[in-house]
C-alpha cells in the first residue's frame, strides 16, 4: 500500500506538451497557465539529498485552453544540477544538504550559497518569468517551453547573499518589493524596490542586523513594509567560515521574541519596532492598514522551528509536523503595541488568496492546506472565510493536495472562479489537477497526469 511517502520520492521524467484526460468539464472561460514549482530530484546516484527543500527543481506547466488541459514539465537547469548530474554527486551547497567537508574556509570560496536550486517559487513579472528560492541567483526561464535562460542579473550594487522567494509584486506601479540579506562582519536587510524593466533596483532601507532571523515572507501594505525577525537566528561566522548547510547555521533562541519592524515603504522610515512572544514563520498571508495609525498583519506561525526539522528525508518515515495557527496581528503604531488574535481553529500552511486584487487590502476569503494532526501530512484543502467564521473543505481518501491558486471569473471576487491544486493520489501512485468551484469547493473537473508529482512548494496562474 503507498502512502504520503512516495511524494518524497524522485520524478525525473520530462514531458513536453500533453494533453491530459479530463473527467468533468474544464470551465471554458478558463484560460491561461498554471506554473508550478518545487523539489522533484532526489537522487543522485548513490546519494540521496537530506531534506524535502532539498530536491532538484522542476518546473511544471498546466496550460488551460478550449476546456482542455496541455501539460508539460522540465528540470530547471540550474548550474547546481548541471554539475551533479556530470558528478553524480551533490556539488553545490542546498538547503540542508551539503556536498561534504571542505578545506577551504567560506571565505575563500565564493560560490553562491545556498545554491543556484531554485525550486521554492516562480515570479511572473510581465516578460519576466523568475524561478527563486532564498539563494541569492534567481534564474530565469520561458514560461511558454519551461526552458532555463539563465541567471538573471540586477545592474546594482545591492549586495546580500539571501533573499526571499516571496517577493511582493503591486501589479499597477509593476514594482516588486523583496529583500536580500547582506552577511558580513556587518549584517543588513536590504529593503528593495525593483521597477520592472529597469536595469537597477532601489534601495529603499538598510536595516542593521546583529545576527538576521530566518526569512521566508514579509508584509507589505499601501504605505509600509512588515519585517518579521524571529528568533531562528543566523550564526554570522558559521555562515562566513564553516561548510555548513545553509540553513544548519540558524539556531531557535525563543528568549529573543520576535521583532516586527514596519517600515514606510516609500521613504524607507522605521516607524515601530516591536517585539512580541517568539514564534516561527514561513507565510505572511496578507497585511493592510484599517486606517492611518493601525495595522492588520495576517500570519501562518508554528510554536518553534521544528516544522524544518520535519522535512528531513530520515524523519518523513514518522512524521512529526508541528501544529500551525494562524493568526492576526493588530499592530498599533501611536501605542506602539501588538494585540494577537487567532483566525481558525484548523492548522494551515500554504496560504493563497486573491493576492492581484486584495493584496494589501480588506479581505475576507483564504485558501490553503490543512492537516488535522502531527503524524498526518497536508490531506486537506480548506476555504476560510474570516467574516464568517464558516471553513469549507475538500478531501479525498489517500490524497494529499498541494497549494490551492485562485483563479478568479470576474474582477474584485474573492470566490467566483476555479481553486487549482496539484492533488497527490496514492491509491494509484499519480497525481492530478484538481479543479474545485471557489464557491462551493466542490470538484468541477480533474484532469489526470501519468505520473507522480512530488510534493510541491509555490506557484502561480499567468492569465492568458
Ligand atoms: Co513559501
Amino acid at each position: 500500500m503507498l502512502d504520503y511517502r512516495i511524494g518524497f520520492k524522485s520524478s525525473e521524467t520530462e514531458h513536453s506538451q500533453m494533453n491530459l484526460v479530463i473527467a468533468g468539464k474544464i470551465p471554458a472561460w478558463l484560460r491561461g497557465d498554471l506554473l508550478r514549482n518545487g523539489p522533484a530530484k532526489f537522487i543522485l546516484g548513490t546519494y540521496q539529498v537530506n531534506h524535502w527543500f532539498d530536491g532538484f527543481s522542476m518546473l511544471h506547466r498546466f496550460s488551460f485552453i478550449d476546456e482542455k488541459v496541455n501539460y508539460c514539465c522540465k528540470l530547471l537547469e540550474s548550474s547546481a544540477l548541471k554539475q551533479a548530474i556530470k558528478k553524480q554527486k551533490l556539488c553545490s551547497e542546498g538547503f540542508a544538504s551539503n556536498p561534504g567537508y571542505n578545506f577551504l574556509p567560506r571565505i575563500l570560496n565564493f560560490s553562491t550559497r545556498p545554491s543556484d536550486n531554485d525550486n521554492v517559487n516562480i515570479g511572473i513579472f510581465e516578460n519576466t518569468s523568475l524561478a527563486m528560492s532564498e539563494g541569492i541567483t534567481q534564474l530565469q526561464f520561458d514560461p511558454v517551453n519551461l526552458k532555463t535562460i539563465g541567471q538573471f542579473i540586477y545592474h546594482d550594487k545591492i549586495r546580500g547573499s539571501l533573499t526571499t522567494a516571496h517577493p511582493h509584486y503591486d501589479h499597477q506601479k509593476k514594482e516588486v518589493y523583496n529583500f536580500t540579506i547582506q552577511i558580513g562582519p556587518n549584517c543588513f536587510y536590504n529593503l528593495y524596490r525593483w521597477k520592472v524593466g529597469a536595469d537597477k533596483r532601489d534601495l529603499i532601507c538598510k536595516i542593521p542586523a546583529k545576527n538576521p532571523g530566518y526569512l521566508h515572507s514579509f508584509g507589505i501594505t499601501n504605505q509600509y513594509v512588515i519585517l518579521i525577525e524571529q528568533p531562528f537566528i543566523l550564526n554570522k561566522l558559521e555562515f562566513l567560515f564553516l561548510n555548513l548547510p545553509y540553513i544548519k547555521n540558524y539556531l531557535w533562541d525563543p528568549s529573543l521574541g520576535a521583532c516586527f519592524t514596519v517600515i514606510n515603504r516609500f521613504s524607507g522610515e522605521i516607524v515601530l519596532r516591536e517585539y512580541t512572544d517568539s514564534f516561527f514563520t514561513f507565510h505572511h498571508v496578507n497585511a493592510y492598514e484599517i486606517n492611518e495609525k493601525e495595522i492588520l498583519c495576517d500570519v501562518i506561525t508554528f510554536k518553534d522551528s521544528s516544522i524544518i526539522d520535519a522535512f528531513y528525508l530520515n524523519n518523513i518515515e514518522k512524521l512529526n509536523i508541528p501544529m500551525s495557527q494562524f493568526r492576526r496581528f493588530h499592530i498599533k503604531l501611536n501605542e506602539r503595541m501588538i494585540n494577537i488574535q487567532p483566525l481558525s481553529s484548523h492548522s494551515l500552511e500554504f496560504p493563497q488568496i486573491n493576492y492581484q486584487e486584495f493584496n494589501s487590502k480588506p479581505y475576507k476569503i483564504l485558501y490553503s492546506v490543512s492537516y488535522p494532526n502531527e503524524s498526518t501530512f497536508f490531506n486537506q484543502l480548506i476555504k476560510t472565510n474570516l467574516e464568517s467564521g464558516i471553513e469549507k473543505i475538500w478531501a479525498e481518501d489517500g490524497c494529499y493536495p498541494g497549494e490551492p491558486v485562485f483563479v478568479p471569473n470576474m474582477p474584485f471576487s474573492e470566490e467566483e472562479g476555479v481553486v487549482l491544486s496539484i492533488i497527490l493520489d496514492t491509491k494509484n501512485g499519480c497525481s492530478y489537477l484538481l479543479i474545485l468551484n471557489a464557491k462551493s469547493f466542490t470538484e468541477v473537473a480533474r484532469a489526470f497526469l501519468p505520473h507522480m508529482i512530488p510534493f510541491g512548494l509555490h506557484g502561480i496562474f499567468n492569465f492568458k
